[in-house]
């Protein structure tokens, strides 16, 4: 697990939630984050707040502000550790490459947004932010569900992975033979994180994987 730092905050790392199914990844990644001692800047799609409603027992208002309450509430943030932009909030720092983090995962990732960032759509906070992680060469990740891909979604993943995206489906291994579904959000949490460059001891990497007849 992650220690929980006591120190100044960590750089900054934009999370955005969309509607595809997996919420659980999502908000996993900004406990592990918090915990980690990052600044976590969040937003999340109406879409994700259905995704979340359905998949989880979790309540989290739409309100940026309460949502902050909520999900600092949640993972034990400090205060100001965790910020919550809406859809439209223009001025939010993640929508230009002057105040934007230096990295930013959509986790998960719909085929929807993901089209819309093939495309620069930049409709919406979240399409914007991604706009604007691409064109300053920063770190976007995107993790897509979606089963099985289409043409349309294939190619907007290879034209994104091109422009240097890292597209980290979520599609848990089962080498590291999980035990519960803990195991397998904390597998994807895991590669996002390494994607990342933040160290972490969520699953073994490989080679350390015990195996259970040693
Ligand atoms: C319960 C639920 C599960 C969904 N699962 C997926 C999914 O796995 N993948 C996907 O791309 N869209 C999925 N959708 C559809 C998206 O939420 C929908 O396309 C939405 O417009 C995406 O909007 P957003 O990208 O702004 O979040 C799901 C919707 C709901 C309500």
């Amino acid at each position: 697990m992650i220690a929980r730092a006591d120190t100044a905050l960590k750089k900054p790392i934009t999370v955005a939630l969309t509607g595809a199914s997996g919420a659980q990844y999502g908000l996993r990644l900004i406990d592990v984050l918090v915990a980690a001692g990052h600044e976590v800047w969040v937003m999340i799609s109406k879409a994700a707040h259905m995704v979340i409603a359905t998949e989880t027992d979790i309540e989290l208002p739409a309100q940026p502000q309460r949502l902050v309450e909520a999900l600092s509430k949640r993972s034990g943030a400090r205060p100001g550790q965790i910020r919550c932009f809406g859809r439209e909030d223009w001025m939010a720092p993640v929508a230009s490459g002057s105040g934007a983090p230096s990295a930013m995962v959509v986790c998960p990732c719909s085929t929807g947004t993901l089209s819309a960032v093939a495309t620069g759509a930049s409709n919406n906070l979240i399409e914007r932010a991604a706009d604007v992680a691409i064109k300053e060469r920063r770190t976007l990740v995107l993790v897509p569900r979606e089963s099985p891909f289409s043409p349309i979604h294939l190619e907007h993943m290879l034209a994104l992975s091109r422009l240097g995206v890292v597209i980290l489906p979520a599609a848990p291994g089962f080498y590291h033979r999980p035990q519960s579904i803990d195991d397998l959000i904390d597998f994807i949490v895991a590669r996002v994180l390494n994607q990342l460059g933040i160290e972490h001891s969520l699953v073994p990497r490989w080679g350390e994987v015990v195996n259970k007849d040693d």
